[in-house]
């Protein structure tokens, strides 16, 4: 049978983009005989609205059974006053919880066409291609205790750093697997110099590396790897590092490339019986309340994260780079919606025209 993919287009700039990753499945299983089992549901604010839980227990199922989630973006300023428990967000935490989605991959990819829109001078970043493995599932953002306490006369904020091995040895392990996929070339980073679970990082690590002896592995501390990310980021291919870390260090690489409507994700889990890991694809952005509903949201972000799925999910890696290499021609055609303009003189696309664009694209593939 065909593998399955449930799709959860969410809220606001959601749908809209959903759209357009509908028209190019449509297209995959059309003319490349690449065929889906294509499910469609709620989460967030829209499952909200249908059914008072931002993530139906049945929708959950469907996920866990699924071969790959592709989601929107969920949120806007309608949900903002509800209970903490309801709003939007809660359905994408308890996904990426319940599926237990510890490894995430963020690629920093810069299209030549849009190398002058990085913040960075354009011989910096023309032809980057990096990514980013973060650990999601642990860490300070959950370790116990934590919590504000009373200390004398005053209070305390707490937070705990806290890793396994085990937690850590799964983070490199899928980091070593991208890497072997890629360029065989693999940074870590911890602050193992000053942090207890940066040495234990850097240990389970090298460990780990011992299984991988073809990829070329180096160490960074995070705050100088922040620092090289911005100065030389071609040295890097692929890096892992922590949740916090991996959280800034992600973002920074973002912006390197351009603009949030271009920025792919996956976050990927232990395999299934099937062999195929746990994995939920979804763009960086949110779900632009300013542009929803208005035809301008840019598509590519939520198109890439397909691309994604099928190099990662289904191992047709080169129908992703046939994807890929579709969405960068029609930017070297000098296509662009309206968050991609530099300058007054060009007439933005519409999400519509973006996806007949590349769906022309790859008819001339
Ligand atoms: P946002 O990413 O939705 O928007 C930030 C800015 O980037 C806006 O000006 C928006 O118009 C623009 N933008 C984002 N994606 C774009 C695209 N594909 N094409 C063109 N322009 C794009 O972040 P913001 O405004 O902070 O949050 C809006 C809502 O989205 C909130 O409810 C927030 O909680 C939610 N959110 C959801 C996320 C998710 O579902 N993973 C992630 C981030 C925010
Ligand atoms: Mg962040």
């Amino acid at each position: 049978s065909n593998p399955s993919l449930l799709i959860l287009p969410g809220d606001g700039i959601g749908p809209e983009v959903m759209a357009e990753v509908r028209r190019i499945i449509d297209w995959f299983g059309a003319k490349r005989g690449l065929e889906f089992d294509v499910s469609e549901d709620l989460v967030g604010g829209a499952a909200y609205d249908a059914h008072g839980k931002p993530l139906s227990d049945e929708t959950m199922a469907k996920a866990q059974e699924a071969d790959a989630v592709l989601l929107g973006a969920v949120g806007g300023p309608k949900y903002d006053d509800l209970d903490f428990s309801l709003k939007p967000e809660r359905g994408l935490l308890r996904l990426r919880k319940e599926m237990d989605l510890y490894s995430n991959l963020r690629p920093a990819q810069c299209f030549d066409a849009l190398a002058d829109f990085s913040s960075l001078k354009k011989d910096i970043v023309a032809g980057l291609d990096i990514m980013i493995v973060r650990e999601l599932t642990s860490g300070v953002y959950f370790g116990e205790p934590r919590g504000i306490f009373e200390e004398g006369n005053e209070r305390v904020g707490i937070n705990t750093q806290r890793y396994t091995e085990s937690e850590i040895e799964r983070a490199a392990r899928s980091a070593f697997e991208l890497a072997m996929r890629r360029n065989k070339k693999l940074c870590s980073m911890e602050k193992a110099n000053v942090m207890e679970s940066g040495i234990l990082w850097r240990e389970v690590v090298n460990r780990v590396a011992q299984d991988y002896p073809e990829v070329e592995l180096s160490h960074m501390y995070a705050d100088n790897g922040a620092m090289q990310l911005v100065r030389a980021p071609k040295q890097f291919d692929v890096i892992v590092t922590d949740n916090l870390f991996g959280d800034i260090l992600s973002d920074c690489a973002a912006m390197l490339t351009g603009s949030l409507g271009m920025l792919p994700s996956a976050s990927l889990g232990s395999p299934m019986a099937n062999g195929r890991p746990k994995a939920m694809y979804e763009p960086v952005h949110g779900s632009a309340p300013d542009i929803a509903g208005q035809g301008k949201a840019n598509p590519i972000a939520c198109i890439l994260s397909f691309a994604m799925a099928l190099r990662y999910s289904f191992d047709q890696g080169a129908e992703a780079d046939r994807l890929e290499a579709a969405i960068e021609k029609v930017l070297a055609d000098g296509v662009r919606t309206g968050d991609l303009l530099a300058d007054e003189g060009v007439t933005p696309v519409s999400t519509t025209e973006m996806g007949d664009a590349i769906l022309a694209a790859l008819d001339d593939s």
